[in-house]
């Protein structure tokens, strides 16, 4: 790739994220993106969240299901911490920039590059001919979503490095293109100790909302028993835990519920392993439920408060959305002007 026209320095820091309603919240989201929201949030950086409908419907979803979802994500974003007042919470349909950027960069981004990515070839599998022309240009409207904003930072888990480096690409060619410093080129965040929770069942696989298996994973929605029964049946080995991370190297299953631990009680994995070196996992397990049980339950006691008002969810939701599209038009506006479409519809 070639150079960036200047750094990304000269823009000022703003941070995007977004979560596909597609399923229900799992402690994935929850641990590698939406706790860090939260973060950023609170740390007083401008922040801009959106439950990214269009980019759910690149595989099938029933109408009413995902409206349902969009609201019930939302409310975990809300009960979690994400306060609509300090940060912009909307969902992606609302503000058509996306859409319409989305389209340019559909013109720039490459065959090839959009061939190289991992979680399309996963997603897609043998089955290619037959998925939606949506999930193979996805990427380029997750570029859109970001630079709409100008974000400088995405804070994401590790599943979606590939995604953010191919939004800088994208950047950097049409910065490169159009000769305009106009795009940052936008950082990753991937942080803390749960970038990639893994499947409660297999600790070689990402914990995941599609996954067929409900034990596999926990839900935003699940209720105290339910986490500390998914708990206490997560797959593990009969060895007792080690003194350091080392020590865990070949044991996938028992690392990922280390760095569950480590994650929600906000320490490192290296406290954890120091804390329970030599504890069984018959000690360990019930430890672990009861603290995400302590965690995750004041979250789902909100979620399900919030959901009994959906008019008020919906109307955040369009707020946020106004709020969002008041700095995504006009730097949509410019880009219309640099590719050198005629603007001249009096509006
Ligand atoms: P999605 O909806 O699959 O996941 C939302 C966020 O949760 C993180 N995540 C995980 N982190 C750790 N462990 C896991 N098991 C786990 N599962 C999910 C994801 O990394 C992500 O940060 N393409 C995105 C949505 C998107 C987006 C964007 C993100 C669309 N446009 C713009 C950032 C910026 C996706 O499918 O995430």
């Amino acid at each position: 790739m070639s150079e960036p026209v200047q750094t990304p320095q000269t823009f000022p820091t703003r941070i995007f994220s977004g979560i596909q309603p597609s399923g229900g919240l799992t402690l994935g989201n929850y641990l590698g993106a939406l706790k860090r929201f939260v973060q950023k949030q609170d740390e007083g950086i401008e922040t801009i969240y959106c439950l990214v409908d269009m980019h759910a419907i690149t595989t099938w979803q029933d109408p009413i299901k995902l409206r349902q979802q969009t609201r019930e994500a939302a409310a975990g974003f809300i009960a979690a911490g994400i306060d609509p007042t300090r940060s912009i919470l909307f969902n992606q349909s609302q503000v058509s920039a996306h859409a319409e950027l989305g389209w340019i960069f559909n013109c720039v981004a490459r065959m090839g590059w959009m061939s190289r990515m991992t979680q399309f070839k996963d997603k897609a599998g043998k089955n290619s001919e037959n998925v939606s022309l949506g999930l193979y240009a996805y990427p380029a409207l997750m570029a859109a979503d970001i630079l709409a904003y100008k974000a400088t930072h995405v804070p994401v888990g590790e599943d979606q490095k590939q995604h953010i480096e191919l939004t800088r690409d994208i950047a950097l060619k049409f910065n490169n293109d159009y000769k305009e410093n106009f795009f940052p080129i936008t950082e990753p965040v991937i942080e803390g100790a749960a970038t990639r929770v893994m499947s409660l069942r297999d600790g070689t696989k990402k914990m995941s909302k599609s996954d067929p298996s409900d034990q596999s994973r926990i839900n935003l929605t699940d209720d105290a028993d339910t986490i500390a029964k998914k708990f206490r049946k997560a797959k593990t080995d009969a060895e007792p835990l080690p003194d350091s991370l080392e020590g865990l190297k070949d044991r996938p299953d028992a690392r990922n519920l280390i760095n569950i631990y480590a994650a929600l009680a906000d320490m490192t994995p290296e406290a954890v392993i120091t804390e329970y070196a030599g504890a069984q996992f018959g000690t360990f397990k019930p430890a672990l439920a009861d603290l995400a049980v302590a965690k995750l339950s004041p979250i789902t006691t909100k979620m399900s408060h919030l959901m009994q008002d959906p008019a008020e969810i919906d109307r955040i939701l369009g707020e946020g959305a106004s709020r969002a599209d008041a700095i995504a038009r006009p730097i949509l506006d410019q880009v219309y002007d640099i590719v050198g479409m005629i603007r001249s519809r009096q509006v």
